[in-house]
């Protein structure tokens, strides 16, 4: 595969004009959030802030799908599909990360903005974390906003658990800094797997994910392997002091703003970089939260999880869709084949204990496309009984971030049954389809039993429909036509 295929630069070439805005012309740091808060499309700036930048890459289903080669409603599958085929880790001695060396690095240097109106400073964004866990002996991937804080200084948000969180925690026990590196230009699908919370080495699930050896090469200031083919790398430590320093406010990715929190301070040793390197930003919060990188990446992930969950709750599940609008967790959508009743149930269940996150479960039958938010509001006005069909429950654990929770620690889910109830008529009206055997006449197709009015069509070959009246009028007049209790027109025995 090299060290190209991966690259942000073909990533962000390879979009067709529907999803890609090019910005030629020089834009300032401070003009450039409110040109992608909201966007639906990837902003390219070619000069903003003085470098090349780019925004909002993943922030989209259809981009990750472009990512992964496949279309949006397949993403999942093939996530999981290549989930199933490990690809190795190689080490390489040169590296485009690392065509240029700053050994007097300067975040300051490089184009980070202001992301919203109560923001502490600007944050770098769109920043992998890559730090090695000596318990475990395996490398750690996340994504964690940095807060400037000066020319070699920032805000880590540590906050929510997580596995870099623990490993953090530890160094900290034991009086030392803790090595690691930030990686910012990075291909869509290292984004997917750094937002994953997977057991393992992660710089694996990243080749894994990409469907092809990951090109790694140790940092100049540190022991740490990070992609070969990236853009920038920010190279340093968290200090041994541990949560020392206040972070934030920040646009959280819920839509809200999140307070101030006590944080860890990374320190930057080097930055190196590609010589043509584009620095990138990911979008976090904003009125519409299905625009943001943050709740796409989110949706992907959880999806995961739901599914694994599904496949030993329920035998058939269908699709799943955790929808972005909702941060990418907090409402997921399930469809399956019940086989029994009860198992939307099951399913419910399942999902309320596989993510923190999760707040409410929407299930329905696999006519239901869990994509189309039209499809779930018909099914929930027409398939739910909210006193037979809703299953409510509290006192789980909860994500801290909800506003909604108020000074609560736990939270309660709801579980909103939406699948078809015995006795409901499954078929549902949709435009005539002319099958069957054809017959000599109308009399000769109902004696051979009785048909739908399609199908009296069918059997004369008609496209038309009016001359089945005229001709059913007549066998209705001559007393020998019925109906049965489903509609079907039935040849009966003269009637005196
Ligand atoms: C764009 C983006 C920014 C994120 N920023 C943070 C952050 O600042 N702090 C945090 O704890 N999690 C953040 N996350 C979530 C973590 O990256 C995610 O939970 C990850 O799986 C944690 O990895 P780990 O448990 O392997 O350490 C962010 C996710 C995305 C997609």
């Amino acid at each position: 595969m090299g060290l190209h295929a991966f690259r942000l630069r073909r990533f962000l070439e390879s979009l067709p004009p529907a999803e890609l805005q090019r910005v030629e012309e020089p834009v300032e740091l401070g003009d450039v959030a409110a040109m992608h808060d909201g966007n639906a499309k990837a902003v390219w700036f070619a000069r903003a802030g003085g470098a090349e930048l780019a925004a909002n890459v993943t922030a989209s289903r259809s981009r990750l799908a472009i990512a992964f080669g496949t279309t949006p409603d397949r993403l999942l599958a093939e996530v999981l599909k290549r989930l199933g085929e490990p690809q190795p880790v190689t080490e390489v001695k040169q590296a485009p990360a690392q065509e240029v060396v700053e050994r007097d690095p300067d975040l300051t240097a490089l184009p980070v903005h202001l992301q919203h109106g109560y923001d502490g400073a600007p944050y770098i964004s769109a920043s992998m974390d890559f730090t090695r866990d000596a318990a475990r002996d395996v490398t750690n991937v996340g994504i964690r906003r940095l807060m400037l804080r000066g020319r070699r200084e920032a805000g880590v948000d540590l906050n929510a658990p997580s596995d870099l969180r623990a490993i953090y925690q530890a160094a900290v026990g034991r009086g030392e800094r803790l090595p690691i590196a930030f990686v910012i230009g990075s291909h869509p699908i290292d984004h997917v797997a750094a937002t994953m919370r997977l057991a393992g080495d992660e710089l694996a699930l990243i080749a894994t994910l990409r469907g092809a050896p990951l090109p790694v090469v140790k940092c100049r200031t540190n022991e740490l392997r990070v992609p070969a083919d990236a853009e920038y790398v920010l190279e340093g430590y968290l200090d041994e002091r541990g949560y020392a320093e206040p972070e934030g406010p920040y646009g959280e990715f819920l839509g809200y703003y999140g307070g101030v929190k006590t944080n860890p301070v990374f320190h930057l040793t080097a930055i190196t970089h590609r010589k043509d390197a584009i620095f990138q930003a990911a979008t976090i919060s904003g009125r519409l939260l299905s625009r943001t990188d943050t709740a796409q990446l989110n949706a992907l992930r959880a999806e995961v999880s739901v599914w694994r969950a599904l496949e030993t709750a329920v035998r058939e599940p269908q699709a799943v869709y955790a929808t972005p609008s909702s941060g990418g967790a907090f409402n997921v959508r399930v469809s399956l084949r019940q086989r029994v009743p009860g198992e939307a149930r099951n399913a419910i269940a399942a999902v309320f204990g596989c993510l923190v996150n999760v707040k409410h479960v929407f299930v329905v039958d696999p006519d239901v496309d869990v994509f189309s938010d039209e499809q779930l509001d018909w099914a929930l006005a027409t398939r739910f009984q909210a006193e037979r069909d809703l299953v409510v429950a509290g006192g789980f654990r909860a994500m801290p971030l909800d506003p909604s929770l108020g000074s609560a620690r736990t939270g309660s889910k709801a579980g909103f049954d939406l699948t078809l109830k015995p006795g409901m008529d499954a078929r549902l009206p949709a435009p005539p389809r002319y099958q069957g055997r054809r017959f000599e006449s109308l009399e000769a197709a109902l004696a051979d039993g009785p048909k739908f009015f399609v199908e009296l069509m069918s059997a004369r070959g008609s496209r038309d429909g009016r001359e089945i009246v005229r001709e059913l009028e007549t066998l209705r007049q001559s007393g020998r036509l019925e109906r049965d209790a489903e509609g079907r027109y039935v040849y009966g025995a003269k009637s005196t």
